[in-house]
């Protein structure tokens, strides 16, 4: 029997499920109920990744241990896919005791083989990708080139990958596999990346702990494991590598799907990986585009991420499975838009594909008693019947090449000859003119297009499908696939059932959009995402506030206030600023005269106690009282800092 292996990466859980997440998961369990449809013993796998300085890190700013959160959101994810009706087969999780050991072992087998040495790392860290950088990579010298963050300058003992020594390797498969990268313009851009030399991958970290341990036989119980090591090697360990291996047999993958952002480590250093421990490479590693908001990146701290969930709940699951596949050409960016979502359920699912389903329910109510016959389609109808089939033949490939969207607009073509048909031939004109076999004839034609169709489109709405099928008088099956599609039978005749509308129209934008995902969050994790979100912030957004040295030329205390003190600072502009500042607790007005001050610039004015203030003083606060920040040298007025 043929076999399928379908992966999406595993999801880290310092996150919620968003829009991102359900879109690789989507897709990969439309290839794993396209290759069960086509009768291929199939396993398909996801699950979430939780170790590393990330997660340490988010789980310890909620005061959590990291097993604990990673418990939480993992179970958010496992949560949704069975809401999703994604068909997985296994949900690994990194910490899971199974993984640990395949993890261990794998470490143990690339040492041995001498792919693995100790030495030191000093390099460029970014947290939040877990990835190193070299200097030259970084933009404005200290930022992240992927995500724009500051790094941290790393210098540590670490166990290095030899990752340069299958660089030749590497692309010699990048060129005998025509498709092992998908889309191929991807498949450029990773070749361009390897031809400019890969270095030896630093794959343990001594910094922090929550991680998998080497192996004991190592002797160095310091390090853990890279994350990106320990998340690979999923991949394999779900299937019983290192343990009881016995799903190995799926291995290699047939489709491992990733987004663009993580193409390098599964595109890179995985087939390394598997090349050292002398296991298959994947078939195919499929990359796919962003989904933006408005044309931006999404979120938290912008507030414009799309929840998956809500956006089901309100239009409906398969609508938005269809919606995701059809709206963008697999590897390129798409935009989440109501209106666009909207306008593919009205037109392409209610218009051209429901509608037809009830138009023949209708016709054949009233022409047949219901009963519908293949009987003359192909003598009346062969054109039609052959440029469908013709559509059919090549469609699949286009679907195992990851072109979702082709796979659907030809599936719609299909239904276009069956609205035609209906159109060109008027089968109530047939029925006046008492041709009624010519009249039972389209409407025969237009059955078995929408049989073909929901055969294949049910990988992708699989309840849709069923509803259709079975107002059509079969169920979908392999079987069935085998029958209609492969041997391009016609229906047995059949009497249809009458169903309601599949897609009603929608008339108005059914959400409204305001913060997506607190619905999925309590009301302090979302405080306390914010402030991890907002903690971070680039060397831009830090120059956004100008800091200026200022010599205070007058002093006064405010009528009637017990803290505030009237100042005039000279900030070398031609008229002083006045500021009204909170500090006549910790300072008389005298001692301020002709000392200098570090003054925020470009706030917006304020007034305080009916007086303008034209700015703020620094002043760091603690048990003790507070203290002004000052230069340590005397400053010219306006002297920019930082
Ligand atoms: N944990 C790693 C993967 C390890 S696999 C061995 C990881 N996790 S992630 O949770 O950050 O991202 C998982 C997937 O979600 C990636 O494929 C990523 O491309 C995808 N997306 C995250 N945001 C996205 C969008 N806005 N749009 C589409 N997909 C995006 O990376």
């Amino acid at each position: 029997m043929n076999k399928a292996y379908i992966t999406t990466p595993i999801y880290y859980v310092n996150d919620v499920p968003h829009i991102g997440h359900a879109y690789t998961t989507i897709i990969a369990d439309t290839m794993a109920r396209y290759y069960r449809l086509k009768g291929f013993n199939t396993f398909f796998l996801t699950g979430t990744d939780e170790h590393g300085q990330k997660i340490e890190e988010a789980a310890k700013l909620r005061g959590r241990s990291p097993q604990e959160y990673a418990d939480e959101i993992s179970g958010k994810f496992r949560a949704l896919w069975d809401v999703f009706d994604i068909s997985y087969d296994k949900f690994i999780r990194t910490t899971d005791e199974d993984h640990k050991i395949g993890v261990q072992k794998a470490f143990q087998t690339m040492f041995d083989k001498g792919d693995i040495y100790k030495g030191e790392y000093e390099g460029h860290y970014c947290v939040s990708c877990e990835t190193f950088f070299t200097q030259t990579q970084l933009i404005d010298e200290t930022n992240c080139p992927d995500c724009g963050k500051p790094t941290t300058l790393l210098k540590e003992e670490s166990y290095f990958f030899k990752l340069s020594k299958y660089q030749e390797k590497l692309l010699k498969w990048y060129q005998d596999d025509a498709k092992c990268v998908l889309p191929v313009g991807k498949k450029n851009e990773v070749i361009s990346f390897v031809k400019q030399g890969l270095h030896d991958l630093s794959i343990t970290r001594t910094s922090f702990n929550w991680g998998i341990k080497l192996p004991k036989e190592i002797g160095d119980d310091r390090h853990v494991m890279y994350v990106w090591l320990d998340a690979l090697l999923n991949y394999i360990t779900a299937l019983g590598y290192g343990k009881e291996e016995e799903n190995i047999s799926f291995w290699p993958a047939n489709i491992q799907l990733v987004g663009k952002d993580i193409l390098r480590f599964h595109a890179i250093y995985w087939p390394a990986f598997l090349m050292s421990l002398d296991l298959p490479l994947p078939q195919h590693i499929a990359a796919h585009g962003w989904w933006t908001r408005n044309g931006e990146k999404m979120s938290k701290s912008k507030g414009n991420v799309v929840n998956p969930k809500e956006v089901a709940d309100a239009y409906g699951l398969e609508n938005f499975r269809y919606f995701m596949l059809r709206e963008v050409p697999f590897g390129q960016d798409g935009d989440f838009s109501q209106k666009a979502l909207i306008d593919r359920i009205n037109s392409d699912l209610g218009n051209e594909f429901g509608n037809l389903l009830n138009r023949i329910i209708g016709m054949s109510g009233k022409y047949s008693d219901f009963h519908i016959t293949s009987k003359n389609v192909q003598a009346l109808h062969v054109k039609e019947l052959d440029e469908a089939l013709a559509l059919l033949d090549g469609i699949e490939l286009k679907l195992c090449d990851m072109q979702t969207n082709r796979y659907l607009e030809d599936l719609w073509k299909v239904l276009s000859i069956a609205n035609n048909a209906i159109t060109i031939h008027e089968p109530w004109n047939k029925i006046k003119n008492g041709d009624t076999q010519g009249a039972l004839a389209v409407v025969g034609l237009v059955a078995n297009l929408l049989a073909k169709v929901s055969i294949l489109v049910s990988p992708i709405m699989p309840q849709t499908a069923s509803k259709i099928a079975d107002a059509l008088g079969f169920e979908i099956n392999t079987q069935n696939y085998e029958k209609f599609i492969l041997a391009q039978t016609l229906l047995d005749d059949f009497i249809i059932k009458k169903v309601p509308p599949l897609f009603p129209k929608i008339e108005e934008e059914l959400m409204n959009t305001p913060e997506p995902q607190a619905t999925l969050k309590t009301k302090t994790e979302t405080v306390k995402e914010k402030i991890i979100d907002e903690s971070i912030i680039t060397i831009d957004q830090f120059f956004q506030t100008k800091l200026k040295v200022g010599t205070i030329i007058e002093a006064q205390a405010v009528a009637n206030s017990q803290k505030l003190l009237q100042l005039q600072v000279d900030i070398g502009e031609e008229t002083p600023r006045q500021i009204v500042a909170g500090i006549k607790e910790y300072y008389a007005p005298e001692d301020l005269l002709n000392t200098q001050v570090c003054v925020v610039a470009n706030l917006k004015p304020a007034k305080i106690m009916g007086l303008v203030s034209q700015g703020m003083l620094l002043a760091a606060k603690d048990n003790d009282g507070l203290s002004l920040i000052r230069p340590e040298n005397k400053k010219k007025s306006g002297a920019s800092i930082g």
